[in-house]
């Protein structure tokens, strides 16, 4: 599919993740979340792209940063992990509207586990199930296929994996028919967005299927346009060394403008980025707010 459509303006705010910046009085938690404002024509369409894992904390931020919960209009969910999805029926319930679009990938739901440092579910926990999300006023749009949210913006669909050294990035695992198998996070959503005389911009959650993977499943979908930002989590915090240096050299190959890299990305790879990338490279916090 090709992204049909232009946006006129993006603005990207970061409302949680692992850090904040200098002097911030936000609230820090191991997670993302971020609130998008997307304009075309009339249409001003508020996006929130996962919850992070703290409910109150975002709320907290939400307030300190001007955005009012009513005001969203829809939900991405990146992927299951408790640290994108822990507290979408608390989020759902002060927003308080009905049918409220909730995209996500239809396996979100399953089991996700680690056995290591001990045996624990990882995944979307019980207070956020199916039938508690509607019954909070969500409606979920469970799709493989990518989603356009308005002509200009739309979620990357289930992400080819084609490059030969990225991987999940830790080791997860689910049962299927009471066989235990590993989890390759097939649920692994971006959203990328066309913005006029701008670029393209992608927007991660922590990049399971391969950051790499996902800014050429993009420049697949945007005629190769060029990247203008690359802006989430790159999962790259257990990852080897040449793994990390192979992905900063294929990022360095994609003529991207900015990389705007936190959460799960880890202080090895944001180094290397640093050293690439120099002034283009920028660790992600909370509180930041990006226009494009
Ligand atoms: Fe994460
Ligand atoms: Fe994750």
């Amino acid at each position: 599919m090709k992204i049909q459509g232009e946006l006129d303006s993006l603005q990207v705010t970061i409302v949680a993740e692992d850090s904040v910046l200098y002097e911030s009085p936000l609230l820090g938690q191991h997670g993302i979340s971020m609130f998008l404002e997307a304009r075309r024509g009339e249409v001003t369409r508020n996006i929130l792209v996962d919850v992070a894992q703290n409910p109150q904390a975002l709320l907290e931020n939400m307030k300190l940063l001007g955005i009012q919960p009513e005001s969203i209009d829809t939900i991405v969910i990146t992927h299951c992990h408790y640290d994108h999805t822990q507290g979408l029926v608390r989020i759902l319930e002060r927003i308080y509207k009905s049918d409220l679009p909730v995209v996500v990938h239809p396996e979100l739901f399953r089991l996700n586990f680690v056995d290591e440092p001990f045996l624990r579910h990882v995944g979307v926990m019980g207070g956020d199930a199916r039938e508690k999300i509607a019954a909070a006023g969500g409606i979920l749009f469970e799709c493989r296929q990518p989603l356009q949210l308005l002509p200009g913006l739309c979620t990357s669909g289930e992400i080819e994996r084609e490059t030969d050294f990225e991987e999940v990035g830790i080791a997860l695992r689910t049962i299927v028919d009471g066989n235990i198998v590993e989890d390759a996070m097939p649920d692994d959503l971006s959203l990328f967005a066309r913005i006029r005389n701008k670029g393209t911009v992608i927007l991660t959650g922590c990049s399971h299927a391969g950051v790499v993977n996902i800014c050429r499943q993009c420049r697949k979908m945007t005629g190769k346009q060029p990247i203008t930002a690359l802006i989430g989590g790159f999962h790259l915090v257990e990852a080897s060394a040449e793994r990390i240096s192979r992905t900063v050299e294929a990022l360095g190959q994609l003529e991207i403008s900015s990389v705007l890299a936190g959460h799960c990305t880890g202080f090895n790879a944001q180094a290397e980025l640093l050293k690439a990338f120099g002034e283009r490279f920028t660790p992600l916090r909370t509180g930041m707010r990006f226009a494009f």
